[in-house]
């Protein structure tokens, strides 16, 4: 079985990669662009989804944006492959997947200056207090994207949890105060985009939660 749209980091301490499709390994330094220039003939527009999940939102959006070129990060191993698998029956092109903690693929695999759009649908919550470190999206995090992002790039995030919408917000506040480049453009209930479906999203529409989403600038 070939997984030719998967990028697997495979050894984190030599930083060494190998790409499945080409079955080079690649050496990645911190401007890792060419990796992508690989496994994208161009780059014209650049989106990340980060944790996708079942891919409903990728596999869709990858469809309706055939020009965009578009990285799915999920550090699920099982879904990765059965993502990997939707999108080859589905034919599409413009799409590669990485598996791996979204931090350590942003880091090492995107390269600076280079992403036009963020999406996190439905991030994990980590609702309990003694968790609240292990969200993805905090000021450490924002440090990191304010790296990666171009100026007048978007990040879109829908979240069920309002306290995580407000975790967001404030995180926000915190990276302007350290001098990053976000603003909040935009906070609303429901989902950032009516078009699309998530398995999630399905989920907390059926139970009747509030969907809380957030839309960021990079300026
Ligand atoms: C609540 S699910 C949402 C899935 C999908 N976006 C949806 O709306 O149905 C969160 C997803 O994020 C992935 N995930 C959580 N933390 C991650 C991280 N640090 N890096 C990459 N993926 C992550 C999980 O494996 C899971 O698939």
């Amino acid at each position: 079985m070939s997984y030719s749209n998967i990028i697997f980091p495979i050894n984190f301490y030599q930083k060494v990669y190998k790409l499945s499709c080409s079955s080079n390994f690649i050496r990645v330094n911190r401007n890792s662009s060419y990796v992508l220039r690989l496994v994208f003939d161009s780059i014209d527009y650049l989106v990340l989804e980060i944790g996708f999940g079942k891919g409903d939102f990728l596999l869709q959006y990858s469809i309706d944006n055939p020009g965009y070129q578009i990285v799915g990060i999920e550090k699920s191993d099982r879904l990765v492959k059965e993502v990997s698998k939707k999108l080859e029956r589905s034919g599409v092109s413009n799409v590669r997947l990485i598996q791996a903690n979204a931090e350590f693929a942003v880091y090492f695999l995107i390269p600076d200056n280079s992403v036009d759009e963020l999406i996190i649908n439905f991030p994990d919550p980590w609702p309990k207090k003694a968790h609240i470190g292990r969200r993805l999206v905090n000021t450490n995090f924002l440090k990191l994207l304010n790296t990666k992002m171009k100026k007048g790039s978007k990040i879109f995030v829908s979240t069920d949890v309002e306290d995580y919408k407000d975790f967001i917000i404030d995180s926000i506040r915190k990276a302007a105060n350290q001098g990053l480049s976000f603003r909040v453009t935009n906070i609303f209930m429901g989902f950032w985009n009516e078009r699309y479906q998530t398995k999630y999203l399905k989920k907390w529409l059926k139970e009747n939660k509030k969907i809380f989403s957030i839309e960021i600038q990079r300026l």
